[in-house]
């Protein structure tokens, strides 16, 4: 049996407006899904959702990758179990840390000798079947770890602070709130458009500052973020609250991450702040974790159980 993990993500800056080729920074986070491979009769695929072969309604992202590797390993059977650390549908990059280790574990259990840079832009692909207009920053960042501005693609040192991540707890489709932000830069486009590049603007100033590891600007420059995110509308009050309890209780900066609607926010904070903000983040209604970035992205775990 093989088993290899990927990691969750953050954004720093820039979700939503990536989607239109401004900039982003994002981070690895060390909250793993872990996928188990082994070779088998028949494919079974079992997770928390069930127990399923193929199946594009339950297990669309590990059907998918296993389709995308057919062409390249002679799969007939193998069993794959998914653990994972990473809520679902929350904005933390679950989808693609479990395609990212899915496809990297087939990769060594067929030999197959794939890049990091293959794996990335395989799991994108998947990620674009099941979503449709999804940006290659998941899967990238899941794929390579550390802290990468997108779509340069260029590694910036990690940040060192502490990242408390706040849970509402309720579900938010990508494909629906990129849809929504969509509909609302058809209508005003002299008025989104410019807040999108903003995002992109902050996105670009932050690089210098992560280099300085100057927070106390980054998170200045966050928290302008997250207004802004409020203004294309992908905030709700449930998000809105959780941010604002990270604030009033020490946090450098908090903001949204991923698409918004429900699913999570993040603070910044220092590490005796960390679970002050945690527990406010609990008193105010989220599930809180405390975690910090990571520079690794997708590895083996174990081969043959070792
Ligand atoms: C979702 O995690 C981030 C979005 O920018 C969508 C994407 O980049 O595909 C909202």
């Amino acid at each position: 049996m093989i088993t290899c993990s990927a990691p969750g993500k953050v954004y720093l800056f820039g979700e939503h407006a990536v989607v239109y080729g401004e900039s982003a920074i994002c981070c690895a986070v060390e909250l793993r899904t872990k996928v188990h491979v082994e070779k088998s009769d028949d494919i079974i695929i079992e997770s928390t959702l069930g127990t399923t072969g193929i199946d594009h309604a339950i297990h669309p992202y590990v059907s998918y990758a296993i389709e995308k590797m057919q062409p390249l390993a002679d799969i007939k059977g193998i069993r794959i179990v998914i653990e994972s650390e990473l809520p679902v549908g929350s904005g933390l990059g679950s989808s693609a840390a479990v395609t990212v280790a899915t496809i990297k574990a087939l990769d060594l259990l067929f030999e197959c000798k794939l890049s990091l840079e293959d794996i990335a832009e395989m799991a994108h692909e998947v990620e674009r079947m099941v979503q449709g207009n999804a940006s290659p920053t998941d899967t990238y960042v899941s794929t390579m770890g550390g802290v990468v501005m997108i779509p340069q693609r260029k590694r910036l040192p990690l940040i060192e602070c502490p990242i408390v991540i706040g849970n509402t707890n309720r579900f938010s489709s990508t494909k629906e709130l990129v849809g929504n932000v969509a509909k609302l830069r058809n209508e005003f486009p002299d008025i989104i458009e410019p807040i999108l590049s903003d995002i992109g603007q902050m996105s670009l100033l932050a690089e210098e500052l992560v280099h300085e590891k100057d927070y106390g600007t980054i998170g200045r420059l966050m928290n302008v973020n997250q207004g802004l995110l409020d203004a294309i509308g992908v905030g709700s009050a449930e998000l809105s609250d959780l941010v604002y309890a990270a604030r009033n209780n020490g946090a450098i900066s908090s903001k949204i991450t991923g698409a918004g609607g429900g699913g999570c926010m993040i603070a910044l904070a220092e590490d005796d702040t960390a679970s002050s903000i945690a527990k406010a983040i609990e008193d105010a209604g989220g599930e809180a974790i405390i975690t910090r970035n990571t520079k690794e992205g997708v590895r083996l775990e174990t081969l043959n159980g070792q």
